[in-house]
């Protein structure tokens, strides 16, 4: 099937993306240029049953104040969406990963809203699958201010990372049209699957995140060819007074952006 003009998915995309907030509190975030690598360690090997992991998982809306420590994030981002070797099938090379990709494209992107990871400034950094690093740098990042791009979530910005996952719509719109978007959404969901699961195997959590002001996100990333699809949010789960970590949010109409 020849692809179409993709204009449907665009337009899609735009329809259904919340408006900044009206009175939107730019604090100014700036990031360090792109260009600061900063190398992971290697990533943990896992030894909690996967049956284990999967009843394990929750919605976390109460995290705690102790940071990530370095290997766990390591081990999430290489669970997500890291690089592990390329392959050959007949004659057609990729990369071979932990989450299937429509076409091989692989069109996602992790970026890491670090705001307390052992051994990395608090920041803005993008994931580098084939090198397992962290690109990007120090930002000056606001609770406040990430809990308003995340429709008033406080529950979210408490945790230790924001992990958002992107889309080169291109990459995929190119090769299936319009239908090639509802791919790069399917495929944030397995990156994002990934990442509860590992979470919960590494005795942390995780809280996915739809809900977002979508410019304002894209902007506060530098996003230039790339769209925010979905974020999660992982940290250590609060269990100071026993209370259920999933903790209803307040919900957030639209119309009240
Ligand atoms: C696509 C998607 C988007 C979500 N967005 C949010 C969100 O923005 N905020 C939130 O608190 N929970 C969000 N959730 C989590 C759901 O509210 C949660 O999965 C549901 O209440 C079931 O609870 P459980 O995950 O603890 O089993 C999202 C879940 C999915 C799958």
């Amino acid at each position: 099937m020849s692809p179409r003009q993709p204009s449907l998915a665009r337009w899609f995309h735009a329809a259904t993306s919340y408006p900044p907030a009206r009175d939107p509190r730019r604090v100014g975030l700036r990031h360090a240029a792109a260009g600061t690598v900063l190398a992971l360690p290697r990533p943990r090997l896992l030894a909690c049953p996967l049956e284990e992991a999967i009843a394990g998982r929750a919605s976390c809306r109460r995290f705690a104040a102790e940071p990530l420590v370095l290997a766990d994030l390591s081990t999430l981002l290489s669970a997500a969406y890291g690089c592990r070797g390329q392959v050959s099938v007949g004659g057609f090379g990729f990369q071979a990963r932990p989450v299937p990709s429509a076409g091989a494209i692989y069109p996602l992107d992790i970026h890491v809203i670090a705001l307390s990871v052992t051994g990395v400034a608090p920041g803005i950094y993008r994931y580098l699958p084939a090198r397992h690093a962290l690109e990007g740098g120090p930002a000056p990042l606001s609770r406040d201010f990430l809990s308003d791009l995340f429709l008033g979530q406080h529950h979210a910005a408490a945790a230790g990372v924001l992990a958002v996952v992107t889309a080169r719509l291109d990459a995929t719109l190119a090769r299936y049209g319009d239908r090639g978007y509802r791919y790069v959404l399917l495929e944030a969901g397995h990156v994002v699957q990934n990442l509860d699961l590992v979470a919960s195997a590494l005795g942390l959590a995780c809280l996915d995140l739809g809900g977002f002001l979508d410019r304002m996100l894209d902007e506060t990333l530098r996003l230039t060819h790339e769209v925010s699809l979905y974020g999660a949010a992982v940290g250590h789960p609060s269990t100071e007074d026993g209370g259920d970590v999933r903790a209803m949010p307040r919900v957030v109409p639209a119309e009240d952006l």
